[in-house]
């Protein structure tokens, strides 16, 4: 188990990455995150995703020209697409995969790794680029890099007491 003190300021501590080095992420860390995202939740355990590692540098221009706030994808050495199977569980594939890029995200950062969760895509336009069935929903574009310069400054959250309530 994991110290949870440690872990609270593990959280608070991941970033959102737009920047990296040019240097490859080893394949053994590669599988790390492509095992935490198969060890991740999902509803009645039907695990409805696909990991798409995508390394071709001109896939990775290409993506990021569909991205409206993700020219950094185009910089990074590789990109973990996350696809949901619709058909696989039509209810939830959603959360599923959302859980997924969490899982992803948390594990390349304790590897010092950067991503960026890609939400403004054209997702049919990309689908294409990645061969996916029609059926198929493109979550997300993960790109991934050792992180190049300094890490940003967190973001505002809002307080607790704004967010929570008894009742
Ligand atoms: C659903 C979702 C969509 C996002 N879309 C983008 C995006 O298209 N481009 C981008 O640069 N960052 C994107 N982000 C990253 C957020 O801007 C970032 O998580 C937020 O500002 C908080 O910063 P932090 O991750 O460093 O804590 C997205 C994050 C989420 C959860």
């Amino acid at each position: 188990m994991i110290n949870p003190e440690e872990f609270l300021v593990f959280l608070k501590e991941r970033r959102s990455i737009r920047s990296y080095l040019d240097k490859p992420i080893p394949e053994k860390e590669i599988e790390m995150i492509l095992e935490a995202g198969r060890w991740t939740p999902s509803a009645s355990n039907k695990q409805p995703w696909e990991f798409l590692v995508i390394r071709d540098k001109e896939l990775l221009r290409s993506i990021s020209k569909k991205a409206f706030y993700g020219l950094h994808i185009k910089r990074a050495p590789l990109a973990i697409a996350i696809v949901g199977k619709i058909k696989e569980n039509p209810y939830y594939y959603i959360q599923d995969t959302s859980f997924v890029s969490m899982s992803m995200m948390l594990m390349a950062w304790s590897l010092g790794i950067g991503t960026c969760w890609i939400g403004a895509l054209e997702r049919d336009v990309v689908k294409e680029m990645l061969g996916l069935d029609e059926s198929d929903y493109l979550l997300t574009i993960l790109p991934m890099g050792y992180i190049k310069g300094a890490i940003p400054q967190p973001p505002m959250r809002k307080s607790l007491s704004q967010i929570t309530r008894e009742i």
